[in-house]
């Protein structure tokens, strides 16, 4: 499998991003994707093809990715050359895109990772992650970390999606709230901080060769729907929350 990192947006440290992706042993040399350049609108279209494709059919609108993506900041992730993507996928990601075919050079983003940055240096929020090839979730999200030299990532999800195994394969969740009353799923929708690995470590899940990051805390299984806020998750499984350190006292 031959991949293609990308950085997709417009400001000059997008650049700067692609010029930090490093070597990766499946990947040839990252791209730039300016949001802004003529040629760019099948990449664009493609790619918001793929998020509603993994969503399940809700996608994100065309001018959230355009104003609150690729130009704050970028979306990080890995692309096929449009010959190398099984043919099923590439028809229905065309069809989606409105596209009547790309031609087999083009590039194909299959997972994608965007974070935005806040006032506080190294701190982001992560905004979109989505993968159609099981992996390229994982390496996206670490190759955006590590290019936009991340050291602590907010991030958003639900307590019943499958993304929480991913997200907990970067080291332990500090739970900041379960159920927030302002999201479009107020019941489930958790809100997690996590303090980023290191780049090196970073560097080696983005490249697949580390799957996880351990830790040594000790650990009790509780029902996913148990979580509180003040809970360390450290992982899940089907039904399950693994969590450490859970804080004593009613919850917060
Ligand atoms: C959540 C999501 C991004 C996860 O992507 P992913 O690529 O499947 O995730 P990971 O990189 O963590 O890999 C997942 C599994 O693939 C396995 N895997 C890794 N490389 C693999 C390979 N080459 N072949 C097959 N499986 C592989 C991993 O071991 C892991 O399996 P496990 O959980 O049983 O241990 C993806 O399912 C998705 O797009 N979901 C819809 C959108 C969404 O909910 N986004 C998150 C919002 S917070």
């Amino acid at each position: 499998m031959s991949l293609v990192p990308f950085v997709f947006g417009h400001g000059p440290w997008a650049r700067d991003w692609r010029d930090r992706v490093p070597a990766m042993r499946d990947c040839d040399d990252a791209a730039f994707v300016d949001v802004l350049a003529p040629s760019s609108p099948a990449f664009f279209h493609l790619l918001l093809a793929g998020n509603a494709r993994a969503f399940g059919g809700m996608a994100i609108p065309a001018w959230v990715q355009l104003d609150c993506a690729t130009l704050p900041s970028a979306m990080v992730g890995f692309a096929q050359r449009a010959r190398d993507v099984d043919p099923a996928l590439r028809a229905d990601l065309c069809r989606r895109a409105g596209l009547a075919a790309v031609d087999d050079d083009a590039l194909v983003p299959l997972a994608e990772f965007c974070a935005l940055s806040t006032p506080q240096p190294g701190h982001v929020v992560g905004f979109s992650l989505f993968s159609l090839l099981p992996g390229l979730g994982l390496r996206a999200k670490a190759l955006g970390l590590y290019v936009q030299q991340a050291t602590t990532q907010t991030g958003i999800t639900q307590i019943d999606n499958g993304a929480l195994r991913t997200h907990c394969r970067f080291g332990p969740l500090v739970v900041q709230q379960v159920g927030v009353q302002v999201h479009s799923k107020p019941g489930t929708t958790l809100i997690y901080t996590l303090t980023s690995p290191a780049p090196s470590t970073l560097s080696a899940l983005a490249d697949g060769s580390l799957t996880r990051v351990d830790h040594a805390l000790p650990t009790e299984r509780i029902p996913r729907e148990a979580l509180r806020a003040g809970d360390v998750l450290v992982d899940v499984d089907a039904r399950d929350a693994v969590v450490a350190q859970r804080p004593s006292g009613p919850p917060a």
